[in-house]
């Protein structure tokens, strides 16, 4: 597919990851354009549907990010986060998801080079992937 580049909707806890992308932005780290950043309060914000409604509406990768275990503001929510996350993508690649469209990261403010890093690998395996189809008839749902 000529000109594709994918969509990442990128899930991003205020109070770290996204701190280390705002760091990243302001060192000029670079990497790659493919990310729709949406910042919420905490990696435990991010529902179920939140992922589902993004592959709907024509992400080819999702990548949640929070902070470190122990660092999180709201005491566990990381860890809500976390197992959340791993039922959710056992469940999505046992009705046929690709496994590599879905990721998951701790991130600190502090870690702008690994949130480049990550973000780096992220863009890579979903592009090598290609367009995602799963949740979607035809593209032409999405344009
Ligand atoms: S406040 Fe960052 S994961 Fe909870």
């Amino acid at each position: 597919m000529e000109n594709w580049e994918p969509k990442i909707a990128t899930f991003l806890c205020n109070w770290c990851s996204y701190g280390a992308a705002d760091l990243a932005g302001v060192s000029r780290f670079q990497y790659p354009p493919n990310f729709r950043i949406i910042r919420l309060p905490c990696s435990a914000r991010v529902s179920p549907k939140f992922v589902l409604s993004a592959f709907r509406h024509g992400a080819d990768g999702v990548w949640i990010s929070g902070c470190h275990p122990g660092d999180c503001h709201y005491l566990e929510g990381n860890y809500y986060a976390r197992r959340k996350f791993a039922l959710l993508k056992g469940l999505l690649e046992h009705i046929g998801l690709e496994a590599g469209r879905l990721h998951f990261s701790w991130i600190s403010s502090a870690e702008a080079t690994k949130f480049v890093d990550v973000a780096n690998r992220v863009a890579k395996e979903v592009e090598a992937m290609g367009p995602a189809r799963f949740f979607i008839k035809s593209r032409a749902e999405v344009a």
